[in-house]
């Protein structure tokens, strides 16, 4: 795994901490990502073992009940915040193409929030770059906010720990609260703002897990995240019992990870995926992201577990399918899909590194 320090779990006294802690580690030259006024971070995606699907608070982004992820390796965005001197105007850049609208109001909305919450003001350019090794498809808000978030508290020399880190990303999207850690993280619900974030786990996991990613999507999606569990919490008769069982399965999980146990994690992890996507149906009115490609790909995992090659699927707010196997396995699951979906785009991922200063040199 990537060598990372991340963001120090202690309060940081001084722009110096910032200035020097990571410059042993990584870069010859601080000076290259960190300035006054100036601060680059990186944060990669995570995945979900135990989904967030409602919210109970909308506002403050509190959910309705616990989550388990792990954080991947190859996914993640590098955002850098600049404070502007005064008449400067609010900007917002991704992947070097100036955003007007749509994303950047949010990203704008989340900058201004999070300027309330520290008494400060004024205006700031966000550059970001997402790392995705095939198509935008990838792109996940949990990496962008996670990375957003580090970036903010640098630049202001914020005296955060990653618990609070962890609050101020959950803000921008839930589920970048997690990935303010690396391996496994944990997101508990909570029931105000100071007591909804998310713990390590298990930051460098002593398991052989990989993650291969089918990408089958093909157009955007019918609904977003954001909306769509809005919907399911207000109308699906059905989710009162999907938040006790995911609350059962949050335990349940944590044992698994505790016990290294590749099976247990992957039964799990997909039962706890069949039974959102099937919430999803028993909204008013119902919806789903399955497409074709969503149901074959499932269907070639089980054709596999089959034949005895073990591995499970996972699938989030879309119709990509995540498939969790071991290493000696990765290769042939490969090989299954290539030969049955040659037009789908796959990549394999391992853990990802907690957010950490730094990355962006292409910004
Ligand atoms: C299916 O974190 O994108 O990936 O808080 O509304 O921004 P908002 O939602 P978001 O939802 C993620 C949903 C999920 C499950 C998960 O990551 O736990």
């Amino acid at each position: 795994m990537q060598q990372t320090q991340p963001w120090p779990d202690q309060a940081l006294a001084s722009a110096r901490t910032v200035d020097e802690r990571p410059a042993a580690s990584r870069h010859d030259n601080p000076a290259q990502y960190w300035q006054e006024g100036v601060c680059t971070a990186t944060a990669h995606a995570n995945i979900a073992l135990v989904k967030y699907w409602g919210k109970k608070d909308a506002a403050l982004r509190l959910p309705t009940a616990d989550s388990v992820s792990m954080t991947v390796d190859g996914l993640y965005t590098t955002t850098r915040v600049r404070i502007l001197p005064r008449g400067g105007e609010f900007s917002f850049s991704l992947d070097g193409m100036e955003i007007k609208g749509g994303a950047a109001d949010r990203v704008h909305r989340y900058v201004d929030r999070l300027q309330r919450r520290f008494g400060l003001s004024g205006p700031v350019a966000v550059e970001s770059a997402n790392h995705v090794p095939t198509s935008a498809g990838l792109a996940s808000s949990s990496s962008a906010f996670a990375a957003l978030a580090l970036a903010f508290a640098g630049a202001y020399n914020l005296d955060v720990d990653r618990r609070e880190l962890s609050r101020m990303a959950r803000l921008g999207s839930g589920s970048a609260c997690r990935s303010v850690f690396g391996g496994f993280a944990r997101w508990f619900a909570g029931h105000d703002d100071s007591s909804s974030y998310a713990v390590p786990i298990d930051e460098h996991p002593d398991i052989d897990l990989r993650l291969v990613v089918v990408e089958v999507n093909t157009g955007p999606k019918p609904i977003g995240s954001t909306e769509a569990m809005e919907r399911v919490v207000r109308t699906s008769p059905y989710y009162g019992r999907w938040v006790e069982q995911t609350m059962r399965d949050n335990e349940e999980m944590l044992s698994a990870i505790a016990d290294a146990d590749f099976s247990h994690i992957g039964r799990l992890a997909q039962q706890n995926a069949l039974d959102m996507h099937a919430l999803n149906l028993t909204a008013r009115p119902g919806f789903t992201y399955f497409q074709a490609g969503t149901l074959k790909a499932m269907r070639i995992v089980r054709d596999l577990n089959a034949e005895g090659v073990e591995c499970y699927f996972t699938i989030d707010a879309g119709a990509n399918v995540k498939i969790l196997t071991r290493t000696a396995t990765t290769q042939l699951v490969r090989a299954r899909f290539a030969q049955e979906m040659p037009q789908a785009t796959v990549a394999t991922f391992g853990f990802g590194p907690a957010a950490h200063l730094g990355g962006g040199e292409e910004l």
